[in-house]
């Protein structure tokens, strides 16, 4: 997708050097454009953890590169079968809710574990990572060519008048590789002509609607207007919002889903006033282990600073400041968990489905 007119992914292999990772640095947005570089595993976890670069997919493919990397640094067979365990317990233990993490580790693992020698297990690394990301953007882009019937429907029955969509969190381009998940089908009936208008949820602690959603649309020429998370079940309520969409960053085979801190009200919301939420991932979000997603999907706690504290732009630079008393305690979930029921539908890279487990079942086989 595009910043400033350019088109950009958010991860790239170097041009001039193959064993150095690129991404935009997604801490400065939508305030200052920066790329930086990763060359170790150590640079990968650290940008995974503190959320350089975020969004369930787009942790999936830069892990995917951190094996790549870590394999770099590994000489010899005998180093191989000492290390390679570490690596990949180190880079999964860099955020715990999204399930692509542990997917794309364990896809290298298996890629290269009947290779011997060194270097082509990093080659075949390399390749896997590569086509990890091109998978993932196609995942995307089908995703929107699903979605996008939905909006349309929609945009039929209001007789071409706008489509109010809500959405969550940052589940666009900047969460994945390109085109985004629950901002697939927005893009694309965007492109279509259909009138849409986005409500942009702010997602506090980190704001990454306010930030990165309202970034991304504005950059697209979308409309969209960004609101206090407890905004959405008024606007619902006074027939404001014809659909929600959001983004996964797991979902159990039963169909329940963990995504950012605060879905689950809008969920909750949305169903009291019939109003379809949809959500929008690829089966690579999807954890076949799990069947009680409201039990079993772990929830990561981050640090209190985020709460305590809101960052933004004085005018010439990112500033923080402290937004309640020193001491008063916190407490950071990340992640909620919306049971099923309470889902419409899931739009994935295979088609649309019921959120349950023979629905999902059947699309896993497709
Ligand atoms: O903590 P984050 O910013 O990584 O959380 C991201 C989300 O919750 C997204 O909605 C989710 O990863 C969907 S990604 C397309």
């Amino acid at each position: 997708m595009q910043v400033n007119g350019k088109d950009y992914h958010t991860i790239w292999v170097k041009e001039t050097d193959t064993e150095t990772i690129q991404i935009i640095d997604q801490r400065f947005l939508p305030f200052e454009f920066k790329i930086v570089d990763l060359k170790t595993p150590e640079n990968i976890y650290t940008a995974i953890k503190e959320m350089w670069l975020r969004g369930a997919p787009l942790i999936g493919v830069a892990a995917a590169y951190g094996m790549y990397l870590g394999l770099l640094q590994i000489r010899s067979e005998n180093e191989f079968e000492n290390k390679i365990e570490n690596l990949a317990a180190y880079l999964k233990s860099s955020r715990p809710t999204a399930v692509n993490l542990r997917f794309a580790i364990d896809l290298i693992l298996q890629q290269i574990k009947n290779e011997r020698s060194i270097d082509k297990k990093i080659k075949i690394a390399f390749d896997t990572a590569n086509q990890l990301k091109e998978k993932e953007i196609e995942n995307c882009r089908k995703i929107g060519e699903f979605g996008l019937p939905l909006i349309e429907e929609i945009s039929k029955t209001k007789k071409g008048d706008v489509v109010n969509i809500l959405t969550h969190c940052n589940a666009g381009w900047l969460a994945c590789v390109d085109y985004g998940t629950a901002t697939a089908p927005i893009y694309l009936a965007h492109q279509k002509g259909i009138k849409i208008h986005v409500w942009v949820d702010e997602t506090r602690p980190r704001n990454q609607g306010a930030r990165l959603t309202a970034f991304e649309l504005e950059q697209e020429g979308i409309l969209h207007t960004v609101i206090a998370d407890n905004t959405g079940g008024l606007l619902m309520q006074k027939g404001l919002v014809d659909m929600v969409i959001v983004g996964s960053d797991r979902t159990s085979a039963n169909g329940d889903v963990a995504n950012k801190i605060g879905t689950y009200l809008k969920a909750l919301a949305a169903y009291d006033n019939k109003i379809p939420f949809y959500v929008a991932l690829p089966l690579s979000t999807i954890d076949w282990d799990i069947n009680d997603g409201v039990k079993e999907i772990p929830i990561e706690q981050r640090d209190e600073d985020e709460v305590k504290y809101v960052e933004g732009w004085d005018g010439s630079k990112i500033t923080k400041v402290r937004i309640m008393p020193e001491n008063s305690p916190v407490a950071n979930y990340g992640f909620d968990i919306t049971p099923a029921k309470y889902v419409t539908a899931l739009i994935t890279e295979k088609g649309i489905c019921r959120a349950n487990k023979e629905d999902l079942g059947k699309l896993r086989s497709i």
